[in-house]
């Protein structure tokens, strides 16, 4: 690698206007980065806006989708002419979300750039994503982001080193060093710092121990970044027969699929456990790790419900037998966890969607688990939701309390009552529909009180406000909220990271007491909920779907 190449100034004609980072970064079609200067204009706005880059450290991996590479190279090049010391990087540039959170604070870099766009499709027609986190490991702040937001706006160009003469470019093939005019790019193997840290918070031996039990498990990794991290720890460190990892060798494209760990895109993980009686349990993970799905032998783990069982068994895994400082889940997530957080005496913070709202609870020491019903588990070992680590979690509680799934699941309702939990997506509907549907909902709110709704009456209805009880800061409109009388709710929020046209998503819970019913279906029994916000917010009429996309 020649330290020789000229750093040159690419002028740009008229900055790019749709580059605000949304909920988990800057998320685009594969298409729109391939245009000319796309990448690179925002990559001048991080390497300008993120605090300490010259003579910093950088943590820059992401998923293995399409682009992955290309995004490296680019970063490597534009670090450079930005005086960064040294860029950490990865074999393959295959990292995961909660492995680079990690690596960020063990490396105590500057912050990281995480090249993903999670769960959407992959490839030249997929989608492709840019995602900044901080010094903490966490996703970037609204202060970060809207800064670099603020810089695109004006952007007349960006610093790069010269490609071809001198840069001979980044080989990621091995771990080794490299220099890049004055910047170090060091490439690691990306999957060996994680483990470790696995095996601190874990008793694995005792997992090992299960799995040598006739307790057979199956991990899909949906042809994404947890394929080389699952393999190495359940088949390698934990002793489950080779094959147990399935779509375990991460591709560019995904091979096609939708790498989203739910029921309607991992469908032939899920029919392997609800279908067939083979696996005693299975997972899967998304595209870049941070997402979990638990599955028993015919039994789908709701997510709100795996954060309460994950809290109420906390005690089993060495890193949290000493106590919980406190836990928090987002607004739309059950309240299955506050129950459990109530009887062992914890707080239980509410926050909006979105990892970031954890990040200030996390720094603060208030909570040490946390989690979302979009398939998000995670603690306070790194600042990202972390898949991977949930799993193991349910294995360690497995391995202690050898039962099945479905004896977890029953024992926890029996013992807290069980929260009867649905999410209802509408994808793709044309902009202004969506936004007129919510609109209208939105203005409605002020008149809903009192009036009667699937039989019981609406005690509350607003847009839901976060006060940060660590800093202070305000979030507003963050959620229209329907609570009842009786405690069940129903929450309409828009998307924040759909890419094609916008996504309703109507969240719907009802609570049923440990002495009531507990062994409902549960599109059954939130059947008189789906129909009354279906008619009050005039869901087909306006969406044009007389069903949702999907249903978790
Ligand atoms: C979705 C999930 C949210 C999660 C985010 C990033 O955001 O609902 O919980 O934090 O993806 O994984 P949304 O599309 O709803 O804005
Ligand atoms: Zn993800």
């Amino acid at each position: 690698m020649s330290s020789g190449a000229p750093v040159i100034t690419i002028p740009l004609s008229s900055p790019f206007q749709d580059q605000k980072p949304g909920t988990s970064g800057l998320r685009k079609s594969s298409r729109r980065f391939a245009e000319p200067h796309y990448l690179e204009s925002f990559i001048e706005a991080v390497l300008r806006t993120l605090p300490g880059v010259a003579g910093g450290t950088l943590v820059v991996g992401g998923d293995g989708r399409y682009g992955n590479q290309r995004a490296i190279e680019v970063i490597a090049r534009m670090g450079a002419a930005h005086g960064l010391a040294r860029m950490v990087t990865t074999t393959g540039g295959i990292l995961s979300t909660p492995a680079a959170s990690h690596l960020i604070r063990q490396r105590q870099a500057i912050g990281g750039i995480i090249l993903s766009a999670s769960h959407n499709p992959g490839g030249p027609e997929g989608d492709f994503g840019v995602k900044v986190n901080g010094s903490n490991g966490g996703p970037a702040p609204e202060s970060l982001t809207s800064a670099i937001h603020a810089c695109t706006l004006t952007l007349d160009g960006y610093r790069i080193l010269e490609a071809g003469a001198g840069a001979a470019g980044v080989s990621l093939a091995a771990p080794g060093m490299q220099t890049m005019a004055g910047l170090t790019v060091e490439v690691i193997d990306g999957v060996s710092d994680y483990l470790a840290l696995m095996e601190k918070l874990f008793d694995l031996d005792r997992i090992a121990e299960l799995l040598r039990s006739d307790f057979p498990v199956v991990f899909d990794a949906l042809h994404a970044v947890t394929g080389p991290y699952a393999t190495q720890l359940l088949e390698q460190r934990l002793g489950a027969p080779a094959g147990t990892v399935h779509n375990g060798i991460p591709l560019e494209d995904f091979g096609g699929g939708h790498p989203d760990p739910n029921l309607t895109y991992a469908h032939e993980l899920a029919a392997l456990l609800l279908d067939g009686d083979r696996y005693a349990f299975g997972a899967a993970c998304d595209g870049d790790g941070d997402r979990n799905m638990i599955l028993g032998r015919g039994c789908f783990v709701n997510p709100s419900d795996s954060l309460a069982v994950l809290t109420a068994n906390a005690s089993v895994a060495p890193a949290y037998a000493g106590g919980l400082a406190g836990v928090a889940r987002s607004m739309p997530t059950s309240a299955a966890v506050d129950v459990v957080a109530k009887e062992l005496g914890l707080t239980c913070f509410e926050t909006p969607t979105g990892w970031k709202f954890f990040g200030n609870l996390l720094d603060a020491g208030r909570i040490t688990l946390c989690g979302e019903e979009s398939f998000g588990t995670g603690s306070d070992h790194v600042r990202e939701k972390d898949g991977l680590w949930a799993v193991l979690f349910w294995l360690q509680i497995l391995a202690e309390r050898r039962c099945s799934v479905g004896e977890v699941m029953a024992g926890h309702w029996a013992r807290f009552g069980r929260h009867y939990y649905s999410r209802h997506d509408y994808e793709a509907i044309p902009s202004e529909a969506a936004h007129g549907l919510y609109d209208r909902m939105q203005g409605m709110l002020a008149t809903l009180s009192g009036e009667a709704f699937a039989g019981r009456r609406i005690a509350t209805a607003d847009d839901f406000r976060y006060a940060d009880p660590v800093d202070g800061s305000v979030s507003e409109h963050q959620g229209l909220r329907l609570l009842l009388d009786d405690g069940s709710r129903v929450v309409l929020r828009l998307s924040g990271t759909g890419t094609q046209g916008a996504t309703l998503r109507v969240y719907l819970e009802r609570y049923e007491p440990a002495s009531g019913q507990l062994g409902l279906d549960p599109q059954a029994a939130l059947g008189d909920l789906i129909a009354a916000i279906n008619a009050l917010a005039e869901i087909p009429a306006r969406t044009g779907m007389d069903r949702p996309t999907v249903i978790t």
